[in-house]
């Protein structure tokens, strides 16, 4: 029996809280599987048994999650898992490093807390799975879907029906070229230079995952690093709301970014690939400027503080720590990068048209 799964989201933060909302009527998702691959902005608890300080397996983390605690960087669902409900998928998408047979051939979810296209991102942290490392353990699940499956020719084409989100690129700002006393990057290249090196890299990364049967990928830009509590509070704004030199170098990353899409949506032309610009759905509606005030007590790190009491209302906070959006963010980002509200939001595609093509 078909039912209906619903996401509400809030339109207008901080003018009012008018609730939209969006349906997807459920009995079988939309495709048959969907992959994630990036860092803390999706990880679904790939870290929790990492040596690194990137976690966030305590609370208050995941205080509105349905399943408590499990290492989402938020309060409560991540946009991955937003986009998940909204395909039609009843069960979150389980992370790589507890995936079991029985559910493998759904998705997993390889996002890793620090991690970035550079593999020396987020190392002063600790462990964590660098997208080439997330790109060799799809390899395993494709082998473990294959044997699953035991047909070549019907694995192949499984392969190619599913959403495969992309969502990286902020460590390899946040815990790399803005750490200078920690990593060369910064002394190396102009930062025009680095968003050319870092787009260079993806589009490699692109291509395995192309080349691993991925044909509809959704490419997520970067958010407006330069507006979150955490850089605010390191570098100052001069007046200004947010940290615009970080917010331009961010800029320079983006403008390449959905170049690259347009780029391998011709060179590969059984692939569609979407571009989501995250500084188009996240720009504030109304007038009003968007206080970036964390809802955690957070750490010197960023990270919420062990065990300590957030916000009491959290649908009012952008931010859940210092660097991570919270559940209400989140869903708005899901909500327009699945149903495009503007042009800009998606291009060329929304994902909702992504899973139909
Ligand atoms: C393998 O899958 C293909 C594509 O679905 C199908 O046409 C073919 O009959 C299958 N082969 C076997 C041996 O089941
Ligand atoms: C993203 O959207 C913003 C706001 O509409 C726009 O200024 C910017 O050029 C867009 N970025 C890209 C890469 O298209």
């Amino acid at each position: 029996m078909a039912r209906e799964l619903c996401v509400f989201f809030p339109v207008l933060i901080f003018v009012a809280i008018l609730h939209g909302q969006i349906c997807a009527v459920t009995g079988e998702p939309q495709v048959p599987c969907y992959f994630i691959f990036g860092d803390s902005l999706v990880d679904g608890g790939n870290n929790n048994e990492l040596k690194t300080a990137a976690k966030a397996n305590y609370p208050p983390y995941g205080i509105d999650f349905p399943k408590g605690v499990t290492g989402r960087f938020t309060n409560g669902r991540t946009v991955a898992d937003f986009i998940g409900q909204l395909l039609g998928f009843v069960d979150f998408i389980p992370p790589y490093a507890t995936v079991t047979d029985k559910v493998i051939s759904t998705g997993v979810n390889y996002a890793s807390g620090s991690a970035g296209i550079r593999e020396e991102s987020g190392s002063h942290l600790g462990d964590r799975i660098s997208l080439d490392r997330q790109l060799l353990n799809h390899e395993k699940t494709i082998s473990r879907i294959s044997s699953l499956q035991s047909n070549k020719t019907y694995t192949d084409e499984y392969l190619k029906k599913c959403i495969y989100l992309t969502n990286i690129g902020s460590n390899d700002y946040i815990n790399n070229y803005l750490i200078p006393t920690t990593y060369p990057t910064s002394k190396i290249y102009t930062a025009d230079q680095y968003a050319a090196v870092l787009v260079q890299q993806y589009s490699q990364q692109l291509k395995t995952m192309y080349n691993l049967g991925a044909r509809k990928i959704a490419v997520f830009g970067l958010g407006q690093i330069g507006c979150t509590p955490a850089e605010i509070e390191r570098f100052g704004t001069n007046g200004k709301p947010c940290v615009q030199w970080i917010n331009e170098a961010v800029k320079l990353f983006n403008d390449r970014l959905k170049p690259l899409v347009e780029e391998l949506n011709n060179v590969y032309s059984d692939a569609k690939l979407t571009f989501i610009n995250l500084t188009s759905i996240s720009a504030p509606q109304g007038d009003l400027p968007v206080p970036s005030v964390p809802c955690c007590k957070v750490k010197e790190d960023g990270q919420c503080v062990e065990n300590s009491t957030p916000c009491l209302i959290r649908a009012l906070s952008i931010f859940y720590d210092g660097f991570h959006p919270s559940e209400v963010a989140n869903t708005v980002v899901a909500a327009r990068s699945y149903i495009a509200l503007t042009k800009m939001d998606a291009s060329p595609y929304d994902i909702s048209h992504l899973a139909r093509l």
